[in-house]
């Protein structure tokens, strides 16, 4: 892809790489999670080699994962604290999804759907792991009551954390010109005056 001079540095390559470990990671363990979840996602467990290999492999692809995205929440935590413009977004985006979003307030580098978004998966990934680990019988031996209420609650976050990155993945897709801000590192001037422009002047000086 042809890179205009112009455009905005949005992601190191560092950011970038840690993001998709975690998305890479992510999707592996949704796709192993869900084979032992119900016997009709069961065939899944192919693409990991068999059952056996399967079970052997899901809990060290979820300590990557959470070693990532510790990385990540890291990098990007203070970049997600909550300021009143993004109360008054989340008040307005119902408006903004229905087409009209001339009444948005101006947003910084992330608005308060993406900022909402960064805390539930931290929360996610922290019960996930925890969870996690209760059930990993291979190296842990915890009380069987303890492991059959991490399993209630490693399947249902599990189950919510699929659907809440689903929508994660739909509104990178749904706002254009924002995947290639993880996939080159830089965005277009025209995509971040229209969707980020607090932090289209803080960059710019504009
Ligand atoms: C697998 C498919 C995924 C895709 C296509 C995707 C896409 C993207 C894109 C395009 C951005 C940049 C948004 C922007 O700069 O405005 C982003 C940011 C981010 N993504 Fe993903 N992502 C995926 C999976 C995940 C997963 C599984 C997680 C965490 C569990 C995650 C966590 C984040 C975080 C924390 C940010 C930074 C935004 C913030 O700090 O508020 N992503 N993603």
């Amino acid at each position: 892809m042809i890179r205009n001079p112009k455009d905005l540095q949005r992601y190191t390559a560092p950011e970038r790489t840690n993001h998709w470990v975690v998305g890479i990671s992510f999707i592996l363990l949704a796709l192993s999670g869900l084979a032992f979840f119900h016997p009709a996602f069961w065939p899944l467990t192919m693409l990991f080699g068999g059952g056996v290999w399967t079970r052997i492999l899901h809990p060290f692809i979820g300590v990557l994962m959470a070693v990532a995205f510790v990385s990540m929440f890291l990098r990007f935590r203070a970049l997600n604290v909550m300021q009143p413009a993004d109360k008054e977004w989340l008040s307005r985006a119902k408006e903004m999804v229905s087409g009209n979003d001339h009444n948005m307030p101006e947003q910084g580098k992330y608005n308060g759907g993406q900022k909402m978004m960064f805390w539930m998966l931290s929360i996610c990934v922290l019960l996930m792991t925890i969870s996690g680990v209760v059930l990993w019988r291979a190296y842990f031996g915890f009380p069987a009551e303890l492991v059959r209420l991490g399993a209630v609650i490693h399947a249902a976050i599990g189950a919510f954390m699929i659907g809440i990155v689903m929508v994660h993945v739909y509104a990178a897709i749904w706002v254009r010109g924002t995947i290639r801000a993880m996939v080159y590192g830089t965005v277009t001037r025209a995509w971040a005056k229209q969707h980020h422009r607090a932090w289209y002047r803080q960059v710019t000086g504009k």
